[in-house]
């Protein structure tokens, strides 16, 4: 077989045949290789005319097809199917070649991948991809990370796919081996509060107003025309609409109510906990999905009949369109803290990681094809671009400015649905992240207290340089410099 295909797409379940379609429509020579070949038969028979594409049968077959830098992009399970994919391809590829991960792995992999695989004189590159399966066939959202010299051969190749938003692709070196599935992480992490609080929002007008799902779409509707505009928001009321067509109830009834998950939201706290970042919003939304699916405990919970708030809150219709206007800016201050909590992640990993990430950059290629895509992602870039966010995106005037306007309304928000007896931890998180900041004094200083006292762990003096230690047994309690 001649080479003649400048990439290569392993693994063709429904993402991996939805990349490899999008290659082929832009231009480039894919070839394509599945572990049964009924599959490629499947995308040559049903989409072959699409582009130019080199159906393998082995392994072989497929690095045969791929010319010089070769570049395999690899679409399979995360876990053990990958590293056997990448140690398959390592061993019949060359120096200098490139193997891609597009994948949902999680970063610690994908650095030891790297490692391994550039000890061969290979490049490894783990690449986090967004936006589901259109986005793939479509144009989603690439976060590479891997060698500057393997961006050089991939720039063109992932530009041609990726989502454009103001004819900018939606696609951007993130930094050198994991930095890439991290800043996917991330992403992830982000979108997990998102959906959180959207439902939140959802279920305050549910059960303390009596609204039906249709309305509720309605609202959403309506919000996605302000500084809320986004899919998550567009694809809210597209959900609430929808009619189930067996029993003719809104499909948001006859859905179990337990969320899935596959384990990036929980990497993103695990992390950030490591990373001593407060990600609190993703936190909350990656327990509020636990608790959602302790469906025995839940089911005892209600044999229980616990006494405590329940019902539609009876209000004048004013009070009513007021509560909704106020949980629409609970939504947008909270999704602005999720952001804030985000974007420090990445900072911090940055640092211990060695990682030169350019924030603005991320949050450019954020505005397309990926689930997390908004509009005020343009204001977040533009925070970045001046150095405004720098230490928090909340101190950049613009987000100041509206956490500042939302904010009577986000305390109405929390304090009325705790009265309600209607759960709102990522709204109430994260408003607690933003008092616990803008807090002059904390009361970690009592703990510091305590902490001497049972173990004579030292205190700091807010006068004084250097380490204090009480003599807490000792009559008038003397003070020695530790
Ligand atoms: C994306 C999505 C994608 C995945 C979600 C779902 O960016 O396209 O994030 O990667 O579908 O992660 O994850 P859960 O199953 O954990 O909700």
């Amino acid at each position: 077989m001649t080479a003649e295909a400048n990439v290569g797409v392993v693994g063709l379940a429904a993402m991996g045949a939805s990349l490899a379609r999008n290659l082929a429509r832009h231009g480039n020579k894919v070839a394509v290789f599945n572990r049964h070949y009924s599959r490629t038969e499947k995308l040559i028979n049903e989409h072959g005319s699409e582009g130019t594409f080199y159906p393998a049968k082995t392994m072989e077959e497929f690095v045969a097809s791929l010319t010089k830098p070769r570049t395999a992009i690899i679409m399979v399970k995360a876990g053990e199917p990958t590293d056997d994919m990448i140690n398959q391809l390592a061993d019949l590829m060359e120096p200098g070649d490139i193997i891609v991960d597009a994948g949902n792995a999680h970063f610690p992999d994908t650095i030891r991948r790297e490692k391994a695989i550039a000890a061969r004189g290979m490049h490894f590159v783990g690449c986090g991809v967004s936006g589901g399966e259109e986005g793939a066939l479509l144009g989603p959202s690439m976060m590479p990370g891997g060698s500057e010299e393997s961006w050089k051969t991939l720039k063109p190749i992932f530009e041609s796919i990726a989502a454009k938003v103001d004819g900018e692709p939606c696609v951007t070196h993130i930094g050198e081996n994991g930095a890439g599935h991290f800043v996917k992480m991330v992403h992830n992490g982000i979108e997990y509060s998102d959906m959180q609080l959207i439902s939140e929002s959802y279920d305050l007008m549910r059960r303390a107003l009596g609204m039906t799902p249709a309305e509720i779409g309605d609202v959403f509707e309506e919000w996605n025309k302000t500084e809320l505009d986004s899919y998550l928001i567009e694809i809210t009321a597209e959900v609430l609409h929808q009619v189930d067509h067996k029993t003719g109830k809104p499909l948001v009834d006859v859905i179990v109510d337990h969320a899935g998950m596959k384990g990036t939201g929980t990497w993103t706290v695990q992390s950030a906990l490591d990373l001593a970042v407060p990600v609190t919003g993703i936190a909350e939304a990656v327990f509020a999905r636990g608790l959602s699916g302790q469906t025995e405990l839940r089911a005892e919970a209600q044999k229980q009949a616990f006494e405590g708030p329940s019902g539609v809150v009876p209000m004048a219709e004013e009070d009513k369109i007021a509560f909704i206007n106020d949980i629409r800016e609970a939504l947008y201050a909270s999704k602005i803290v999720a952001y804030a909590q985000g974007f420090n992640e990445i900072t911090e990993a940055a640092k211990v990681y060695d990682w030169k990430i350019d924030l603005a950059a991320v949050a450019r290629i954020w505005r397309g094809g990926c689930i997390i895509r908004a509009k005020f992602l343009n204001r977040i870039s533009e925070a970045f671009e001046s150095g405004d966010a720098n230490v928090s995106l909340l101190f950049a005037p613009y987000f100041k400015d509206a956490i500042e306007t939302a904010e009577r309304s986000w305390r109405r928000v929390v304090s009325r649905a705790i009265s309600f007896g209607i759960p709102v931890p990522v709204f109430a998180s994260s408003l607690e992240y933003f008092d616990g900041l803008r807090s002059p004094r904390l009361p970690a200083a009592l703990i510091q207290g305590q902490r001497d006292l049972f173990g004579a762990h030292t205190y700091q003096r807010v006068d004084e340089p250097g380490a204090f230690h009480t003599l807490w047994t000792e009559e008038g309690r003397p003070e020695i410099q530790a």
